[in-house]
C-alpha cells in the first residue's frame, strides 16, 4: 500500500493547462511522478507550457481539446492512451469567467459559461470514467478531479452565472462519483472549491468587480477578498496544485464525491 503523494507512473490528462491553474497542477503532477498531456484550446501557448515543463525531464505533451466537442474529447483520450500508455488521472480544469451583475447578464454569455464550464467538465467525466472503468481503452480506474470554486459555495456579487456553473459541476461530481462506485468502476471523482488565485481569470474578475460598481479600486477589491479569508492572503496556483497531487493520490484512496476549500478559509 502507498501512503504517500507520490504519482509515479500514472498518465494524467489536464485540460485547461496552457497557463494559469491548469499549468500549475501539471508541472506538481509531473513533479510528483506523472506523465501528463496538456490538452487546450490555446495551441501555440499550450505547445510552450508543455515544452518547459519537460525540460527538467518529466514527460509532458500537447494535444489540442476545446472541452465542449465530445469528438474532441474522444480524441484526445485516445492521444493520451497512444502517447502516454495509459490514462489514469483527468483533472478538469478548463472554465471561462464572465462578470455581470444579474440585472445585466447577457445570455450568450450565459451560454457560453455553461457549455464550457458545465458540458466540459461533463463530457470530460463521460470520456474518463470510460476510459479507465474495467474493459475500458485504459481500464485500470483512476481519479477525476473537477475544478469547481470557492464561488460555488459563497455568495459573491457580479458573478451570479458562474457561481451557478461551479455550483453545478459541485453537483455533478457527487453524482458522477456515486455511479462510478456504485457501479465498480474504480475511479474516483472529487472536486476541488479554490479560492481567488490572481491567475489572468483571477486579476481580470478584481477588475471587472471595479468596473460594477462594487469596489473603488482594484487593490480594494482585492483588499476585500483577503479581509474575507481567515488565512489573510490570496490563494496561489501551488496551494490548487499541491491539493490536486493529494486528491489524486493512493493517500487519498477513500476520498470521493467531495468538494475540497483549498481558499484559505473564505468559504467557511
Ligand atoms: N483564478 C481564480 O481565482 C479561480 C478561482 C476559483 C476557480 N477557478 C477555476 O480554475 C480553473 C482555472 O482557472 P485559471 O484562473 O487558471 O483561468 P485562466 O483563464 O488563467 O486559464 C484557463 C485556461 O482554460 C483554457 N480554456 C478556456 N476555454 C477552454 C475550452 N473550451 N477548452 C479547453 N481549454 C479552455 C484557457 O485557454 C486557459 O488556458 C477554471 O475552471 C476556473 O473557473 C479559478
Amino acid at each position: 500500500m502507498t501512503t504517500n503523494f507520490s504519482l509515479a507512473g500514472r498518465r494524467a490528462l489536464v485540460t485547461g493547462a496552457a497557463r494559469g491553474i491548469g499549468a500549475g497542477i501539471s508541472k506538481a503532477l509531473a513533479d510528483a511522478g506523472a506523465a501528463v498531456m496538456i490538452g487546450d484550446v490555446l495551441a501555440d501557448l499550450g505547445r510552450d507550457t508543455a515544452l518547459t515543463l519537460s525540460a527538467g525531464g518529466a514527460t509532458v505533451r500537447f494535444t489540442p481539446l476545446d472541452v465542449t466537442s465530445d469528438e474532441a474529447w474522444a480524441a484526445a483520450v485516445a492521444a493520451t492512451i497512444a502517447e502516454l500508455g495509459g490514462f489514469d488521472i483527468l483533472i478538469n480544469n478548463a472554465g471561462i469567467e464572465i462578470t455581470s451583475l444579474v440585472t445585466e447578464v447577457n445570455a450568450d454569455d450565459l451560454r457560453r459559461m455553461c457549455d464550457v464550464n458545465i458540458v466540459g467538465t461533463m463530457l470530460g467525466m463521460k470520456h474518463a470514467l470510460r476510459a479507465m472503468r474495467p474493459g475500458g481503452a485504459a481500464g485500470k480506474g483512476g481519479s477525476v478531479l473537477n475544478i469547481s470554486s470557492v464561488a460555488a459555495t459563497i455568495a459573491f456579487p457580479a458573478i451570479a452565472g458562474y457561481s451557478a456553473t461551479k455550483s453545478a459541476v459541485d453537483r455533478a461530481t457527487r453524482i458522477a462519483a456515486v455511479e462510478s462506485g456504485k457501479l465498480g468502476y474504480g475511479v474516483r471523482v472529487n472536486c476541488l472549491y479554490p479560492g481567488l488565485v490572481p491567475t489572468d481569470m483571477g486579476m481580470k474578475l478584481a477588475a471587472d468587480i471595479v468596473a460594477a460598481g462594487l469596489s473603488p479600486s482594484i487593490e480594494a477589491a482585492v483588499g476585500d477578498v483577503i479581509g474575507q479569508t481567515p488565512l489573510g492572503r490570496l490563494g496561489e496556483v501551488s496551494d490548487m496544485a499541491d491539493a490536486a497531487v493529494f486528491i489524486c493520490s493512493d493517500a487519498a484512496r477513500f476520498i470521493t464525491g467531495i468538494g475540497l476549500p483549498v481558499d484559505g478559509g473564505m468559504g467557511t
